[in-house]
């Protein structure tokens, strides 16, 4: 017998940084996530994938899955490590596939307890955003304040959105130091990364490319201010204008990971990526649960 589960994983379309000092930031899931089979066999639980290694991979499975008797595939269609979400995407598809195997509803309070330990595994404290995201699908915005974090779904229409990869991955929490280390120099900049989400937010619900794309480089200035891009970054920003997106920004902690670009014109972004020999693929908004896909 077998289960098997997908989950998406995201990106941040505005307001990373921001969010960490109390300001709000919107992320989308995409249609590339994770993909986990559980297989019944003789012999301890664990990941008979052998492209993947990680130390903690162990720990991570422990959480939902007994000691002996599974083995565990798992297939990624999203970049490791670069901001896009694959541990939660991996936390949520093995809460599902693990709960499925029990026979267990996939109730929201199952699946979010399941896949938040997962992730406490990876992340120690995260936010809770990625999972939150992956598994309700959709965009949402999200603040973090005294009482804990808000999450808000909000209704996007398809965006052509290409990510860029940069080829290098960031380190989230070091970013974040950086910008805690001189929040005196910082705060205006996070402070217009919140306001410059909220008067964003009409142009991404109607699905205004020149308008979004004008917000996008002007986020990715303010990123630039407070010191969490990379020359690398800020070339794949201006190349992929310069194939004809209206706007890119870093998307994620920085110090590498991935751009996100405004592209009415996918495959020319995705081509003059790819010359200069970045990995850049068109995402999608991975269907929210309360829209289900209909059969
Ligand atoms: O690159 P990611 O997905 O880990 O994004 C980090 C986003 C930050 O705002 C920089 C940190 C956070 O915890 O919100």
């Amino acid at each position: 017998m077998s289960a098997s589960a997908f989950a998406p994983g995201k990106i941040i379309l505005m307001g990373e940084h921001a969010v960490v000092h109390g300001h709000k930031a919107l992320a989308m899931a995409v249609d590339r996530g994770m993909t986990v089979r559980l297989e019944e066999r003789p012999g301890p639980t664990q990941l008979d994938s052998p492209s993947i290694h990680d130390p903690r991979m162990d720990a991570a499975l422990r959480c939902v899955l007994p000691e002996t008797g599974v083995g565990v595939h798992i297939h990624s269609t999203l970049p490791i490590g670069r901001g896009m979400g694959s541990s939660a995407a991996l936390a949520v598809a093995l809460a599902r596939s693990a709960l499925k195997r029990e026979g267990r509803p996939p109730t929201h309070d199952a699946v979010n307890a399941h896949a938040f330990a997962v992730e406490r595994v990876f992340h120690g404290a995260p936010s809770g955003i990625d999972h939150t995201v992956s598994m309700h699908g959709g965009a949402m915005l999200y603040q973090r304040n005294e009482a804990g974090p808000t999450f808000e779904p909000i209704e996007l229409p398809p965006l052509p959105i290409v990510v860029i990869d940069s080829g290098t991955a960031g380190n989230t929490a070091t970013m974040v130091a950086k910008v805690a280390n001189n929040i005196v120099g910082n705060a205006a900049h996070l402070a217009a990364m919140g306001d410059l989400l909220a008067q964003s937010l009409p142009a991404l619900q109607r699905g205004d490319d020149t308008a979004i794309g004008e917000a996008w480089r002007e986020n990715h200035r303010l990123l630039q201010a407070i010191g969490v891009s990379t020359p690398t970054i800020d070339t794949i920003v201006n190349a992929a204008i310069e194939a004809g997106a209206t706007g890119a920004k870093l998307a994620g902690a920085g110090g590498g990971g991935i751009v996100i670009a405004l592209a009415p014109d996918p495959q020319a972004v995705c081509s003059a990526a790819t010359q200069r020999g970045w990995n850049a693929f068109p995402v999608a908004q991975a269907p929210s649960l309360a829209q289900p896909v209909q059969p």
